[in-house]
């Protein structure tokens, strides 16, 4: 049953079970609207506490059923219903009521929570509005600046806060229920305060309105919920509820059968498989509380950070004295970034510096239980460290390699217990990026891989299995892409024109700006390397620009020229006169044709993978992009794309 009741005393206790998380479906709208009918008729019943099973009450409206059309009855009327109800209802909350679940709670008479209580309206991370009532009863509920942040701005209230802007109207320690019931009772003695919805409502001052939408403009990045979720809002305050109500529901119901929005919610349950893949679950991961990192430069830095975030005990490993304290200073300024900006208190500060060890060579290995080498991209070197590493560590230790490029089978090799090793490729900035490619060897033990796993939950990154290949998944699409994109400038497309396109798909930056900020460099080296092995690489624009001492924004120009001290970048006639050799006639192409291409290739790429088992599923190649390489979310992925192209053109 997903709505249960219990009767006691007058009571109607209605409980919704359905877990995990109590979403409300087509079910449970049939059932509450049912029970309220039903209870309005029954005189035995004064009144009806309305709770959820296990710790959350209610995470809102079922996200699955979003891919089907609209179907009786609606959330908005169920809630009008128990609104009106003769029986007033009271909502018990313990954990979140989020988007549909804080709308319930909303149309209750009156709200209860434990101190565990948190509200939100999260529906414009799905790419639609509130679609149940929340822009009108909230503003009503606890005023129209509050409102604005819930509804329009993501901000959560925990339960003090809930109390302080009356969304709750009393705290109760657990046990929830019998708190809840006796409140009930309580109440039905007193005058009983209007429903949400009839709360009389103050304009705010019209600057109110101008700074959330520039607040919510700037913070957006071309989604367009969040400005959609304000209107709705803002419209219910200037002609009314009724007129709100309506507003709102057409939005969320044009919105919910929008791309972004399937883009999002294809995310949104990809992110969540992704976390916890069949072949692993109900494998134990080994216990980690302290890692080592060996080699602390621009990644073992940032991954000493992220381990250090999440509580780990951590033992940073250089060369030298040097190299220690280079690492050292650079972790102390990346927490210290933190604290500037409010993410991080002076005490937390401290008390993560005092969690990190360094050391020259390896003193400390002993009680560490896992390793992740992030040293020189360079064979020798790394099979240095681990020879090293197969000696001093615990046999059940898990050492983990961060490589980008090289085969973890040739760094494993010779390597006592292959069954503890594996590849963990972190993304730069390490402590920022959220994606962590998880690369097993056919050696690495099914515990050793769901460590993997579980140590990327608890650093709040998406893991992806990737199988071996030159770049697992997203370097080797990368490279694809950029290779369509030199293929582009080379039929005569202007290199502003490719980064253009791209940027009004919504990546922060195109293609050759990307290879600017980073550097051509390595990307030529490499090249070079190849070519100094025989094989047949023919001389790219890129390869030009190297030679001629034009690496990107470090040398003060690259594709494109760059003023000192300034990143925007200028384009380059000096540059055009480099790469000219290699350049056609120019040739215009509209910004679409432009984004068309460069889809189609890094989606062919992610086929190929699929293809050759290198990733398990098309989500996580999405999953790679979004996470690793700035793919705009609200796009979906190229795989997410290259399905809406099959559809668009069935
Ligand atoms: N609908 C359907 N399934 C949902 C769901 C929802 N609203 N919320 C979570 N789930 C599923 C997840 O997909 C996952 O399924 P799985 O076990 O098969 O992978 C399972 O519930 C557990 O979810 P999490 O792994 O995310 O569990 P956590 O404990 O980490 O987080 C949570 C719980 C905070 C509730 C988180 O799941 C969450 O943020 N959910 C989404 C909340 C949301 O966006 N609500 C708004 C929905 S839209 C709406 O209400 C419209 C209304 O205005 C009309
Ligand atoms: P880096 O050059 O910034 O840092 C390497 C560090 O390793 C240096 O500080 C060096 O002193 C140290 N080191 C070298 N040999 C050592 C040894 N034997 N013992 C202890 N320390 C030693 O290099 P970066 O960029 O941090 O790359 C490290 C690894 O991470 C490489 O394998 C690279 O391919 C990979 N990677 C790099 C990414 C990037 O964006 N830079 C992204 C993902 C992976």
């Amino acid at each position: 049953m997903t709505v249960s009741v219990d009767i006691d005393g007058g009571v109607a206790i209605v409980t919704i079970a359905n877990p995990p998380v109590n979403a409300i479906n087509r079910t449970v709208r049939e059932r509450l609207l049912s029970l309220a009918q039903e209870f309005d008729g029954d005189p035995a019943i004064r009144t009806v506490v309305l709770t959820g099973v296990g710790a959350l009450f209610v995470a809102g409206a079922d996200i699955a059923e979003f891919d089907r059309p609209v179907e009786p009855p609606f959330l908005p009327d169920v809630i009008a219903r128990i609104e009106r109800a003769g029986k007033p209802w009271i909502a018990a909350i313990r954990g979140a009521a989020l988007g549909g679940g804080l709308e319930l709670a909303l149309g209750c008479r009156l709200r209860v929570a434990t101190g565990t209580a948190r509200f939100a309206l999260p529906e414009v991370n799905l790419g639609i509005i509130p679609g149940a009532g929340g822009t009108q009863r909230l503003p009503r509920a606890i005023g129209v600046a509050e409102a604005i942040r819930v509804v329009a701005e993501n901000h959560t209230v925990d339960a003090a806060e809930a109390v302080r802007l009356g969304l709750v109207d009393a705290l109760i320690e657990e046990p929830l229920l019998p708190g809840a019931i006796a409140f009930a009772r309580e109440v039905l003695e007193k005058t009983l305060p209007p429903p949400s919805l009839d709360r009389p409502l103050s304009a705010p001052a019209q600057e109110v309105w101008t700074e959330a939408e520039k607040r919510i403009a700037s913070r957006a990045k071309g989604a367009s919920a969040p400005l959609q979720a304000l209107e709705a809002l803002k419209c219910g305050i200037e002609q009314g509820a009724k007129a709100g109500l309506a507003r709102e529901r057409s939005t969320f119901l044009s919105l919910r059968g929008s791309e972004e929005a399937a883009a999002l919610r294809h995310l949104f349950f990809a992110e969540r498989a992704a976390l916890r893949p069949a072949d692993i679950r109900g494998i134990a991961p080994r216990p980690v509380a302290t890692a080592s990192v060996v080699g602390g430069g621009t990644m073992g830095s940032g991954i000493a950070a992220a381990l250090l975030n999440a509580g780990l005990s951590v033992v940073l490993v250089e060369q030298d004295a040097a190299g220690v304290s280079r690492a050292r200073d650079t972790i102390a300024g990346l927490f210290e970034a933190s604290r500037r900006r409010g993410h991080i208190t002076g005490e937390e500060l401290a008390e993560r510096l005092g969690r990190l060890e360094t050391s020259i060579g390896y003193d400390d290995m002993e009680r560490c239980d896992l390793v992740i080498e992030a040293v020189f991209e360079d064979l020798a070197v790394k099979r240095a460290v681990f020879a090293a590493l197969g000696r001093i560590c615990r046999p059940d230790a898990i050492l983990a390699t961060n490589t980008s490029y090289i085969d973890p089978r040739l760094i494993a090799e010779g390597l006592p217990g292959p069954e503890r090793f594996l590849g963990l490729h972190f993304f730069s900035p390490a402590q920022i990026m959220k994606l962590l490619e998880i690369v097993p060897t056919p050696e690495t033990a099914p515990d050793v891989l769901a460590t993997g796993f579980d140590l990327a939950r608890r650093l709040g990154k998406i893991p992806v299995r990737a199988g071996i290949c030159d770049g697992f998944i997203g370097n080797r699409i990368l490279r694809r892409f950029r290779a369509e994109a030199e293929a582009l400038i080379r039929g005569g497309v202007p290199i502003a024109a490719v980064d253009a396109a791209m940027r009004g798909f919504g990546f922060a930056m195109g293609p050759f700006e990307m290879q600017d900020m980073a550097g051509l460099d390595i990307a030529f080296l490499h090249r070079e390397a190849a070519r100094a092995r025989g094989e047949p690489v023919p001389d790219l624009p890129g390869d030009l620009l190297v030679r001629a001492g034009r690496k990107g924004q470090k040398t003060g120009g690259g594709w494109y020229d760059y003023e000192p001290g300034d990143r925007r970048p200028q384009p380059s006639a000096e540059a055009e006169r480099i790469i000219a050799p290699l350049i056609g006639p120019r040739k215009d192409m509209a910004g679409e044709a432009i984004v068309a291409r460069l889809m189609a290739a890094m989606a062919q790429e992610g086929q190929a993978i699929l293809e050759e088992g290198i990733a398990a599923s098309a989500a996580d190649i999405d999953l790679v992009e979004v996470h690793g390489y700035g793919f705009p979310r609200r796009r979906g992925g190229p795989m997410f794309q290259l399905g809406r192209a099959d559809v668009n053109h069935a």
